[in-house]
């Protein structure tokens, strides 16, 4: 597929994939059903991504606040997100012939230690990959990685490593999960809502963003192009004029 496709393309992509409730209740569905649906889009429209060229896409699995949602619920979440990291693990061979950089953006220590585990492997094992970004945001909340990365910051201050004058927006954002990838250029919301929803908060300070009507688990390459289209369109300027 070309690159060409496109004048312009988002060097950093957020997608919040939201719908999947609603898609399972418009067919009498258990939600879960809308969950096994929701993670096949993610696979297809993360691939989809990689090949247009998106250097960065990153998609919000599970925020911080989910874990109120029915025990049911947030257990076939996991499960699903356990099968993805078996199946990343099965494939690392061909992952890593394709480039793929996996991370996972969020705070692991309420995960179980078999998903954490996993998902330190596959950081680690895709480090040097620099074709492709793939962030998956697990147990993610953008205030709460913003207050992680302060936290750090206040103990170089304390153990001196750092004077408090030498703070910049550099050194709280290379202490967020993105570290060094750049900011988000747009962030695409399906299902009709038009909310941040605590993620990425501080990489989308300058993000465009993009709604759409459509349930993720029938968001199309399509609707993955109109986004883009949408965006070569949009003339930034980033405070100026
Ligand atoms: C939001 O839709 C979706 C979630 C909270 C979960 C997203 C999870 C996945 C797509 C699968 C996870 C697995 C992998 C492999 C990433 P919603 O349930 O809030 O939908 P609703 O607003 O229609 O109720």
């Amino acid at each position: 597929m070309s690159e060409k496709k496109f004048s312009i393309l988002p060097a950093h992509v957020g997608v919040i994939m939201d719908g999947n409730g609603r898609w399972a209740k418009n067919r009498g569905l258990p939600r879960q059903m809308g969950h096994i649906e929701g993670a096949k889009t993610f696979r297809r429209i993360g691939e989809y991504a990689g090949n247009l060229g998106v250097k960065h896409i990153s998609f919000y699995a599970f925020s911080t606040e989910n874990w109120a949602r029915p025990e049911e619920e947030v257990n076939a979440i996991m499960k699903l997100f356990g099968d993805y990291l078996q199946e990343a693990e099965e494939r690392l061979q061909e992952n890593l012939e394709k480039g793929i950089r996996l991370r996972f953006l969020g705070d692991r220590s309420r995960l179980t230690p078999e998903l954490a585990a996993a998902m330190d492997y596959l950081e680690n094992s895709t480090k040097d990959m620099t074709k492709v970004n793939l962030n998956l945001a697990v147990n993610y909340g953008g205030q709460q990685e913003i207050l992680h990365s302060v936290k750090n910051i206040a103990e170089d201050v304390l153990s001196g490593k750092i004077k408090p004058d030498e703070i910049t927006l550099e050194t709280i954002g290379n202490g967020l999960y993105t570290e060094e990838q750049p900011p988000v250029d747009l962030v695409i919301r399906p299902s009709g809502e038009q909310r941040l929803s605590n993620f990425l908060l501080w990489q989308s300070a300058y993000a465009e963003f993009w709604y759409s009507d459509v349930l993720w688990p029938d968001f199309s390459e399509e609707d993955f192009d109109e986004a883009l289209r949408a965006y070569e369109k949009r003339n930034r300027r980033f405070g100026g004029v």
